[in-house]
């Protein structure tokens, strides 16, 4: 049976993206910062069968991520789903990005944001890579945004977060070339539309079964010739 790792599962996406890989018949690690708040997500793995099991794992943590990593050793990984985010402190869609206004930039939710959304994707992956290389679907994978899309970008502001999203970017494109080359795996971003969670706030286009449900349609799809590159939801590609 294939396995998937998935981070920030405890709610949101990560929650969503454990129900639905669950329900294929999956084996889910369900990482989660505190699991023992994890209330959804611990009914959630009582209701499985067993397939659900979970991780406590703060991406910002690089001892812990390793801990887990040792924990989890010798256990193929087919999809390692990086889904763990944040737009910061204070800045949720409807609080008006008060951290990320010109003028009034707090670089310490700058420096967290980047924590969370560069160097935990990369932690994370350089932490499980050998347990992806040692599974048959071999891909890494991350939720970043269009936001994170330079070319299209046209309303200009939120600078801590597209900046975030655009390096995490840069690196899962320089990850498809690496781990390519060296374990032959594939690495795609992804971008789940604005989906409405605590971070898409209750406006948002789409609801996270619908996200997910497109999300795991395109990750079924990726293959070399896909990887490296920027999908959204639906399947559609996204411009840098
Ligand atoms: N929703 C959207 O419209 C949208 C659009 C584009 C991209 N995205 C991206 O999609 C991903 C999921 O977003 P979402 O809407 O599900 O967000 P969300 O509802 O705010 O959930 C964020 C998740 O990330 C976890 N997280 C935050 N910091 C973490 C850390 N240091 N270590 C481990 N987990 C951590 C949270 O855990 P706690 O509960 O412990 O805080 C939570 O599980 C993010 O990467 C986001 O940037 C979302």
């Amino acid at each position: 049976m294939a396995t998937v790792l998935i981070t920030g599962a405890n709610r949101g996406l990560g929650l969503e993206l454990t129900r639905q890989y669950a329900a294929r018949g999956w084996e889910v690690i369900a990482c989660a910062r505190r699991p023992e708040a994890a209330t959804d997500l611990t009914a959630l793995a009582h209701a499985s069968g067993g397939r659900v099991a979970l991780e406590r794992l703060d991406v910002t943590d690089h001892k812990g991520v390793d801990a887990a990593a040792r924990r989890l050793a010798g256990r193929p990984i087919d999809v390692l789903f990086n889904s763990a985010g944040t737009m910061g402190r204070g800045s949720r869609v409807g609080a008006g990005f008060p951290a990320s206004r010109f003028g009034e930039i707090d670089y310490a939710d700058w420096e967290e944001i980047f924590r969370v959304n560069v160097e935990g994707p990369m932690k994370v992956t350089e932490a499980f890579v050998e347990h992806v290389a040692r599974s048959a679907g071999r891909k890494v994978v991350a939720l970043s945004s269009v936001v994170g899309s330079i070319a299209s970008n046209t309303s200009g502001g939120l600078y801590a977060y597209r900046a975030s999203k655009a390096a995490l970017n840069a690196c899962m494109k320089s990850l498809a070339i690496d781990l390519g080359r060296s374990h032959g795996l594939v690495v795609a971003m992804l971008h789940p539309g604005w989906v409405r969670t605590d971070m898409g706030g209750p406006r948002a286009d789409i609801d996270a079964p619908e996200s997910v449900a497109g999300l795991l349609r395109v990750v079924d799809g990726l293959d070399a010739e896909k990887s490296g590159r920027f999908w959204r939801y639906d399947g559609s590609e996204l411009p840098w």
